[in-house]
């Protein structure tokens, strides 16, 4: 059926490199149409390396070879070979130079890997492949170069030129261009080049590290965006202290850059001295920006910057060890983001997110462990279970060690691995020779996909005092990996005694009286019993505290108890969860029975947490809010899309209808007082308000109407604009097409407000959405090309509107599909990425089952498909 089925590549099979490249010396004439790169290598043969036939084989891709030379002589067609993917030089010497001149095409580059234009700029995107399709090399990270970077382009047009390390030269030449040299002193592989090109200023400042080092800092943007930058600048300037006093990095080089892009595939990119990220992470003004995107900013800013470290200094040896650099680096921007806000709301968010992202692809066709085995196209896998469940599994060695022992670990890390790429078991060993600890078991969390599922039974005995848990663990077989071996757990529990306080933790074995609070039980064994002695009232156990493993839960709760940990528990996590396993037994209860009552206790609860003054207003807004039609979904053993949607809305309904009173005197009593400001308590008084606000006029109450449209109007702040105007366009008639004209009239030149003009009608679960989705593709403003508007429109419709995507006519699955075969051709990457919303087919009913199948199909009959889709189209139907 397809020309060439594309071949994986297996962790099994890696070789250290046969050569080595020391040092680079590029030479860009940069032309948008028609850029010219003279590349001079230095190169050796690795002594480590077992020796091949003589050859070398250098990577590239869609480049137009012009010249070669080695040690100065130029070669003929008789000296090497060049295919599609790669030049082979015939007979090389242990050590030489090589040139090459390569011609390539940035205006033609749709893909938006390897050198390409975004706007009037000129950037690359590098990792995880994409230097290959700037110059010829050894693209892979285990080969670390220093490179000095020639930029030379029309002075006019790209008055700002731009690479990685230190500017070392800056000069006119004739016919009105110009030449910037940099120089990067740091080794590093290939994928942390980076140039830039343009008609750009910069927000500059300046930092001094712990050690007295200055440092400039500049955020690069076009100049209409100059007023957007502070929130950015603040961000980094915070996460280069928070660094130092946590992990004790300091920064490297005289100076750090961050340019924002508006065509960028993924979130931002950590290349060295030069971050270059898509401007939603960077651009933020209260009237532009919701209070997600100023918390995604501090935490990508605080992402990138800590890979300097993570990811820079010390990278991978191989692509299976993604989770090296990526999984360390989001567990440093998770601490990160919990010490700049809330810890617990940070906590809440990360696990929502791991649950609603990663225990799916865990449990689908695309499962891989946290370091895969194969891949067939790498840039498959920045998935979340490579970042997110990356970041749990060094979470859990942290809480495994303790933070004084984990500092140590991460100390060692980096002072034995600096200028290194290496493997995650280097990680790995790094903690057990800091802390003495094995964790050869522990290990299996890097190489066994899918989610351990506990089950834990609760007996006690009244007589003598004593609690018994059985744990269980099982995992599922994921594809390729039948049979699992029992994981290593840390479980954090407490147990609650009648008036809520924590007893102690006393197990039979101990001799002693443990203090009263949360204890790490560690479990290794597929079944294992911890008995617990001197409790004189059965206790309610709090099970997960903090979620210290990526693992899920089955334990038989009564309401009651769920009720008492909601009230409770000393661990807000706990709480929220408590909270939310009620909400869901409830809405799954109204799925299987659409009649079946409320409990007048469940309203009693809502209403207590909701009126209870002390409680912090961001933690309750995560406690009151339903959880997701997906996760729902997730929940059961064939997905109800309908079934769900109606419970969800109902409930809503019911919630509305019946604290009406209370909830509008929240939504009062939290009004903004003051100009806009970005702190936990000022977000969380938003997020509480707007969900108020939103139970309300999922009730149909005419005075929240009225508020949401005063609100809509009065707002200076795009969080609380949003929230109205997303309640607005679920309400419908008159009022919501009317706020969408306004909107679109205000904010039709900024771009990334106009992603949330698309992505606001394109997740409303009213009816004709689709329509009005296949509408807006055509819209003069949308574009295929652009990575955000696809994802603002498509992305936000297959993703987050599942009562329309998933309708039962298969209107939503033929549209996808019509999607990606339209945009594979230009941007595989995005085109894979959009796929992946139709994989977990099975998990629906079989008409469904039958739609989804078939349009998968009809995208895998495609001869020219790109190697991404057709992983993830061939995998999802295996
Ligand atoms: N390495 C980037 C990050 O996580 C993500 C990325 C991957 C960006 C591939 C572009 C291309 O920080
Ligand atoms: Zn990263």
């Amino acid at each position: 059926m397809y020309r060439n089925t594309p071949h994986p590549v297996f962790l099994r099979d890696y070789q250290p490199p046969e050569f080595l490249i020391d040092r680079v010396d590029l030479r860009f004439e940069l032309d948008p149409e028609r850029t010219s790169v003279e590349a001079r290598l230095q190169v050796r043969r690795n002594p480590a390396a077992t020796r091949g036939d003589g050859s070398l084989r250098l990577h590239g891709e869609q480049l137009d070879l012009e010249q070669v030379s080695m040690n100065d002589r130029l070669l003929t067609p008789a000296d090497y070979r060049v295919d599609a993917e790669s030049l082979t030089l015939l007979r090389v010497p242990d050590r030489f130079g090589l040139m090459t001149r390569v011609r390539i095409h940035p205006s033609l580059n749709t893909a938006l890997e390897g050198l390409y234009q975004s706007g009037d700029m000129l950037c690359t995107q590098c990792e995880a492949e994409g230097f290959r399709r700037i110059t010829y090399f050894l693209d892979r990270p285990d080969v670390m170069a220093c490179y000095g970077t020639t930029l030379v382009a029309d002075r006019r047009r790209f008055p700002v030129l731009l690479s990685n390390g230190n500017r070392v030269e800056s000069r006119d030449l004739p016919d009105g261009r110009h030449l910037v040299r940099w120089e990067d002193p740091f080794p590093k592989p290939s994928y942390l080049f980076a140039l830039i090109a343009g008609d750009l200023s910069a927000v500059e400042d300046g930092y001094t590290t712990a050690s007295g080092r200055a440092v400039e800092l500049k955020i690069y943007v076009e100049p209409h965006n100059l007023d957007k930058c502070d929130h950015a600048m603040r961000s980094l300037k915070k996460a280069m202290r928070w660094d130092e006093e946590r992990f004790g990095r300091e920064y490297d080089l005289d100076v750090f850059m961050i340019v924002a892009v508006s065509h960028f595939n993924m979130g931002a990119m950590e290349n060295k001295g030069l971050n270059v990220f898509n401007d939603k992470y960077v651009l933020a003004r209260p009237d532009t920006a919701t209070d997600a995107d100023f918390e995604g900013i501090e935490g990508v800013i605080a992402h990138e910057y800590f890979h300097n470290w993570t990811g820079n200094r010390i990278t991978c040896r191989d692509w299976f060890q993604l989770s090296l650099k990526e999984g360390f680096t989001v567990y440093r921007d998770q601490e990160f983001s919990a010490d700049m806000g809330s810890r617990g709301v940070k906590r809440i968010n990360d696990v929502r997110l791991l649950r609603a992202h990663q225990f799916p692809e865990d449990g689908g066709p695309m499962a891989h462990p946290v370091r895969p085995e194969s891949y067939i196209e790498i840039n498959n896998f920045y998935t979340a279970t490579v970042y997110q469940k990356g970041a749990e599994v060094v979470r859990m060695q942290a809480n495994l060690l303790g933070p004084e022992r984990f500092r140590q670990a991460t100390d060692l890390y980096f002072e034995r691995h600096d200028g290194q790429a290496v493997t995650t078991d280097d990680f790995v060993r790094c903690m057990e020779a800091a802390s003495g600890r094995d964790l050869g078991q522990f290990r299996r969390w890097y190489d066994q996909a899918g989610t351990p599922e506990l089950s834990i039974q609760a007996d006690d005995d009244a007589d003598d005092g004593t609690y018994t848990l059985t744990i269980r663990q099982h995992t599922p077989p994921t594809p390729g990996q039948p049979v699992k071996m029992p994981f290593h757990i840390p479980l954090a529990i407490g147990l609650l005694g009648p008036d809520g306080q924590d007893l102690p933790t006393r197990l039979a074995d101990e001799p002693s009286a443990t203090a009263p609070g949360t204890r790490v039980l560690e479990l290794r064994e597929a079944e294992q019993r911890f008995r617990f002695t001197g409790l004189p009232v059965r206790p309610v156990p709090s099970l997960l505290r903090g979620f210290p493993a990526p693992v899920k839960l089955r334990f038989a709760y009564s309401d009651d108890e769920l009720l008492f940990l909601m009230a409770h528990d000393s661990d807000g996590f706990n709480r929220w969860d408590a909270a939310q396993t009620l909400l869901q037994r409830l809405l799954l209860a109204l799925v299987a029975d659409p009649e079946v009552g409320i409990p007048d206790q469940f309203f009693a609860a809502f209403r207590r947490a909701l009126l209870d003054s002390s409680s912090d207003r961001a933690l309750l807004a995560e406690v009151l809010t339903l959880p997701s039609e997906s996760y729902l979904g997730d929940q059961m053993e064939v997905v109800d899309i309908d079934g769900i949607h109606h419970a969800h809305t109902m409930l809503g309904r019911h919630i509305g209808e019946r604290l009406g009173e209370d909830l509008l005197r929240v939504y009062r009593d939290n009004g903004e007082t003051g100009p806009y400001v970005f702190t936990p308590q000022a977000s969380g008084r938003r997020a509480l308000k707007n969900l108020a606000l939103g139970y309300l006029m999922w009730a149909g109450d005419a005075r929240a109407l009225g508020d949401c449209q005063s609100q809509f109007a009065a707002a200076h702040n795009m969080t609380d604009v949003m929230a109205a105007l997303r309640l607005l366009v679920d309400h419908g008639g008159a009022e919501g097409a009317q706020a969408l004209d306004e909107f679109y009239r205000r904010w039709s030149r900024e771009s990334l407000v106009l992603d949330k003009w698309f992505s606001v009608q394109a997740t409303s679960p009213r009816p004709d959405t689709l329509a009005r989705v296949i509408q807006l593709m055509g819209h003069s403003d949308f574009s295929l090309r652009n990575p955000n508007r696809v994802r603002s429109l498509v992305g936000a419709f297959c993703n987050a509107n599942p009562v329309r995507f998933h309708a039962a006519n298969g209107g939503g699955y033929r549209f996808l599909a019509d999607c990606v075969l339209e945009l594979d051709p230009l941007n595989p990457q995005i085109a894979s990425r959009l796929l992946k919303a139709m994989i977990h087919w099975r998990r629906f009913d079989h008409d469904r089952q039958t739609l989804m199948r078939a349009e998968i199909a009809r995208i895998l009959a495609i001869e020219e498909l790109s190697k991404d889709a057709f992983e993830v189209a061939s995998k999802a139907l295996e």
